[in-house]
């Protein structure tokens, strides 16, 4: 589904919908950009910082942003993605329309795409799954990333795959997630999941010191959506944020969040 050189088409064309309404229209997609949301203001310098969004979709993690007073950018190859995010953008009042920019390119060819710009943040949420072969999409994160800027990549948790199929009674499908590193996800695309200590040696690879990692959404991430809970949804967003930041919870959640920081150039 992704692309690993240039996009021709639009293949996230026929997701688009599902894609965006997954995040707003659901618990589970409301947990996960909440739990990244909540590391990467942690992280990331202060407004009114520069960070990319590679792979930014309609903007749902990076607007907030925007809002904060943060200059964005948001690149994806996806037109339908971007016209989602434009739309998005075109609600916003001025100050923060101003503060985005989107830009329609692959993640390989951003540093390209981008002239040679580099940011303070550079963001990658749910792209990584999308990809057969993840080494040069991390290098080109990297070059995105300036001397001490932070990179932060949520990625689809190889080390878990077996729990989402056991829990829906799917046995036979859980007993091959051991060791499998593919999954179909809910948007029925087949998937890959990277692990933490890999996708960490990747980012050593290209001079980013990964410095702390997170799961991203454990207990809610079967719910469907005609499940209601029993207490306010802030009180879900608060037992999610507090299993993502310690083990053994955060090692089952189905995604992880990896943060890590690109070294200062030798002068
Ligand atoms: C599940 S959406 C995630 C959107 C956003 N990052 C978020 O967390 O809300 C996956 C996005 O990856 C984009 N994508 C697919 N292949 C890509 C590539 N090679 N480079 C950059 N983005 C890509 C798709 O167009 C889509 O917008």
């Amino acid at each position: 589904m992704g692309d690993n050189r240039r996009v021709s088409e639009d293949r996230w064309a026929p997701l688009a919908d599902r894609s965006v309404g997954g995040h707003c229209g659901s618990l589970r997609g409301r947990v996960r950009t909440y739990v990244i949301d909540q590391h990467l203001r942690w992280h990331l310098p202060d407004p009114p910082a520069a960070v990319v969004d590679v792979g930014g979709g309609a903007g749902h993690q990076a607007l907030p942003l925007a809002r904060d007073g943060y200059h964005v950018t948001i690149v994806d190859p996806s037109p339908a993605m971007l016209a989602r995010a434009g739309e998005l953008v075109a609600r916003e009042p001025e100050d923060v329309r101003d503060r985005v920019s989107l830009v329609q390119a692959a993640g390989q060819d951003a540093p390209e795409a981008l002239g040679g710009r580099r940011f303070a943040g550079v963001l990658c949420h749910g792209v990584l799954m999308y990809l057969e072969e993840p080494a040069p999409f991390v290098a080109a994160l990297a070059e995105l990333a300036d001397d001490e800027g932070v990179v932060s990549i949520a990625a689809k948790n190889q080390r878990c795959l077996a729990v989402s199929p056991a829990l829906a009674g799917r046995w036979v499908e859980a007993l091959a997630a051991f060791d499998a590193d593919r999954q179909v996800n809910g948007l029925d695309v087949d998937t890959r999941a990277d692990a933490v200590d890999g996708l960490s040696q990747l980012l050593s690879d290209n001079v980013v010191e990964p410095v702390a990692w997170y799961g991203v959404r454990l207990f809610t991430d079967g719910w469907t959506t005609d499940l209601r809970p029993l207490d306010n949804e802030e009180d879900v967003l608060a037992v999610e944020l507090e299993a993502s930041r310690r083990d053994p919870y955060r090692q089952l959640s189905r995604l992880f969040h990896l943060i890590g920081i690109r070294h200062r150039a030798e002068p």
